[in-house]
């Protein structure tokens, strides 16, 4: 814990013991939608907290669509694409002083749950279907947010990864897929990063609501993770208050008036909630209280000019180039060539998402003026609408594209979902864009070869005219400024640099929770386990549209001379691992480098690979760098659940690196040995077997196995026949089968009590 967390800490204590009852209980409940209580008598003040995730929506009350003016940044998928560390922390900072500069001290945000399915209503918001990627993004993200002063809210915590009945569902999955899956992207960003909240999710986690769980707030966030600051619910998310106090919820949003305060009044003078505890969760709200009200910086300004100059460059880093037939982009702007844009987003974008993160721009920007801009004029640029706002399109509406994409030497259509299609508050019901785009897009290649299709979604879709057209970009949710980073890609003012953070499947019935998708009857079961995304298309050898970390570039790179810092090492070494990445082409460019790792012979069902680390790295044309990543014992752990723990099964790890992870052209392994073997507690139920393995139990296992083997032994050798002798070598082994799997209490009743429960009680004394 840092100095100064100790000092607020120290002080809010020391304000707690000056507390009544009535103002703990004041303090643990908003004042309103968006602020905490003041309590003018001990000078506690009141702090303001606003979402999130990608600019500042300071709202007048609930009703969203009324807030102060801000920077409207690319959504979560969009960030993601970029790779960019460092990008993505100056964002946070940038929104961090438009926070300052509007009084707020606690921005929520970011969201950093799953992609479980491509469906999910909320996948905009988020990062990523990979935990490291998305954990190490939030970090940077949080620091960035938080080096201005302002505090940060790392949400949905946890397991929240469907929007149909929010407040209700229940996410059923089993301890390794949690802990492998669900919750390291939190471990992340919590580690490396310590946001000043946590946003517990309006759902449940294996029956008990995220809002009271002491195994996610208290064992795993507080002891395990050392978390520091104080969790709020999701507006709503309160069930049982005082369960959410014993739990280590602290603070409840909205304020619920005197409803829930009245509930731990009664409950500490009912003895039920301890004063101990209830001081605590008290303790910890006030300490990042005083802290975020200290960082206030009265009369800040935000640069809103630079702030939107920033938000295209992120948006121009986060554009991925799918696809690029004949080199079709960039678009030669300087030469005499005729360019359609097609489609109403080209001047009407789909720049953000819809609900609690939706921002009130400071302006927007299109893309068709911004080209206008670049090119020079509006002669050369022609324009059809395409389809409505719901994305309807007529036959009136594709003559006219037809004819404007015929009279042009490349058309640019735009296309992906309308704001009705993808939201807050639920999941979308298909993969598909609206009929009426993908019938513009059939019509404008039909006349056009040189199509390039510009695409605004947040999440993944199906592209069924993907052989059809020449150049696609995916441009996601922008933000305010994506009209000039679409026109700098277009163009070639900007080379893009993107990569997928999440799959693209063919079609929805091979995504890893097709066969229900959202959970229904208030009950999520997540059978697919520790197979999402990548996971899931590699483990099922089902080729994607286009695979997670996937993204094309106007150069070319080449990977080499893949070094590794040792052949063989302990798990508590690390491993340094180098490579070489080459600019081949003729442009600079950016590229992200992939590692991932793949567990020879797992002794757990693990994915064929999983990420371990990634750069981007600038390169001009011709030049050559080295990249060098370090992995770590966790990087070749999985959870264990016999044990409880991240466990190293000793073996080969093959190291593969590339640009894409069905792209990697770098592979070499290393022997891990196993330093820490977990020994197992021997019990009357363990089977015997489990003697055979244990260093203490191994002298048993014959006396064990005996009870019931003891029968094929002969003092003396029988003569026998080579089939009856057959006959009983098949006997043996079978019964050895038999034996060796069976919990050692059972050798009792089937030895007829010859072996006693004495006798087994002094085995299993004597190997504890
Ligand atoms: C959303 C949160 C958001 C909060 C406040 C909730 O409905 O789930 O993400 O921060 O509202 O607007």
């Amino acid at each position: 814990m840092s100095k100064q967390s100790k000092d607020y800490k120290a002080r809010a204590q020391e304000l707690v013991s000056q507390m009544t009852l009535e103002e703990k209980a004041l303090l643990l409940s908003g004042n309103g939608a968006w602020t905490t209580h003041p309590i003018a008598r001990l000078g506690i003040p009141s702090i303001f907290m606003t979402d999130g995730p990608h600019g500042l929506r300071k709202a007048q009350g609930l009703n969203i669509s009324e807030s102060v003016p801000a920077t409207c940044f690319p959504t979560a998928s969009s960030l993601a694409s970029t790779w960019n560390t460092e990008l993505i922390q100056q964002v946070g900072a940038a929104m961090a002083r438009e926070c300052q500069a509007n009084d707020v001290q606690l921005l929520l945000g970011p969201g950093i749950n799953m992609k479980r399915s491509p469906l999910g209503g909320r996948n905009f918001e988020y990062f990523s279907e990979d935990p490291l990627l998305a954990g190490q993004l939030a970090a940077s993200y949080i620091q960035g947010v938080q080096s201005e002063g302002v505090g940060t809210s790392l949400k949905h915590f946890a397991v929240n990864n469907q929007e149909f009945e929010r407040m209700v569902n229940d996410s059923n999955l089993d301890e390794r897929t949690l802990r492998e899956i669900y919750l390291p992207a939190f471990e992340i960003a919590i580690t490396q990063a310590q946001p000043w909240s946590v946003m517990c999710a309006y759902n449940k986690v294996n029956g008990v609501y995220a809002s009271e769980n002491p195994l996610l707030l208290e064992q795993i966030l507080r002891k395990e993770w050392e978390f520091e600051g104080f969790v709020v619910s999701d507006w709503g998310a309160v069930h049982d208050r005082v369960k959410g106090v014993l739990a280590g919820l602290h603070l409840e949003m909205p304020g619920s008036g005197d409803v829930n305060r009245k509930k731990i009044i009664e409950a500490v003078n009912a003895g039920q909630l301890p004063v101990s505890r209830l001081d605590e969760v008290v303790g910890a709200l006030l300490a990042v209280v005083l802290k975020a009200s200290e960082s206030r910086r009265s009369g800040a300004r935000a640069d809103l000019e630079q702030h939107h100059v920033l938000a295209r460059q992120v948006a121009g880093e986060s554009i991925v180039l799918l696809k690029n037939e004949d080199h079709l982009l960039p678009v030669d702007v300087g030469g005499k060539k005729k360019i359609a844009l097609i489609g109403a987003f080209a001047k009407d974008p789909r720049y953000q998402g819809a609900g609690s993160s939706q921002v009130n721009p400071t302006r927007i920007s299109n893309a068709y003026d911004e080209l206008v801009a670049l090119v020079g004029g509006s002669e050369r640029i022609g324009y059809a609408s395409g389809y409505d706002s719901e994305g309807v399109t007529t036959a009136q509406l594709l003559d006219e594209a037809r004819q404007q994409a015929k009279d042009a030497d490349v058309a640019i259509v735009f296309a992906g979902l309308p704001d009705s299609h993808e939201s807050e508050g639920f999941d979308r019901a298909s993969l598909d864009i609206p009929e009426g785009h993908n019938r513009l897009i059939d019509a404008v290649s039909q006349v056009q070869p040189n199509t390039v299709v510009v695409l605004m979604n947040g999440s993944a879709i199906t592209l069924p005219w993907v052989g059809r057209v020449k150049a696609i970009l995916e441009a996601w949710l922008t933000g305010q400024a994506g009209g000039g980073a679409i026109a700098d890609i277009l163009t070639g003012k900007v080379n893009p640099s993107a990569k997928l953070a999440e799959t693209f499947p063919q079609r929805l019935e091979d995504t890893p929770t097709a066969t229900e998708f959202p959970g229904l009857n208030q009950q999520a079961y997540y059978g697919e386990g520790v197979f999402i995304g990548y996971r899931y298309y590699d483990k099922k050898n089902i080729t994607p549209l286009f695979p997670f970390g996937f993204g094309l570039s106007y150069t070319t790179f080449a990977y080499s001379d893949l070094t590794l810092g040792a052949q063989s090492i302990k798990d508590t070494d690390s491993l340094t691992v180098q490579l070489k990445v080459k600019n081949t082409g003729k442009v600079a460019g950016k590229e992200i480098v992939q590692l991932y790792i793949r567990e020879d012979r797992p002794v757990v069902s693990r994915p064929d690979k999983e990420l371990k680390a990634f750069t981007k790295v600038a390169l001009e044309p011709g030049q050559e760098k080295t990249v060098t990543f370090t992995l770590k014992r966790r990087d070749f752990a999985y959870y264990d659940t016999t044990h409880h723990r991240w466990t190293v099964n000793p073996g080969r790890f093959d190291i593969l690196v590339g640009g894409s992870s069905r792209d990697l052209p770098l592979r070499k392994h290393v022997q891990v040995e196993t330093t820490q073997v977990p020994v197992p507690k021997l019990t009357r139920e363990s089977m015997v077997k489990e003697f055979k393995n244990h260093p203490k139990g191994k002298a048993f296992y014959p006396q064990l196995k005996n009870v019931i083997m003891g029968s094929f032994e002969e003092p003396t050798p029988v003569k026998r026949t080579p089939r009856e002798e057959y006959a009983r070598k098949k006997a043996e082994m079978s019964t050895l089968v038999f034996v060796n799997d069976m919990p050692a209490y059972k050798l009792i009743a089937f030895s007829e009590g010859k072996f006693t429960e004495q006798m087994l009680n002094d085995i299993l004394a004597q190997v504890q």
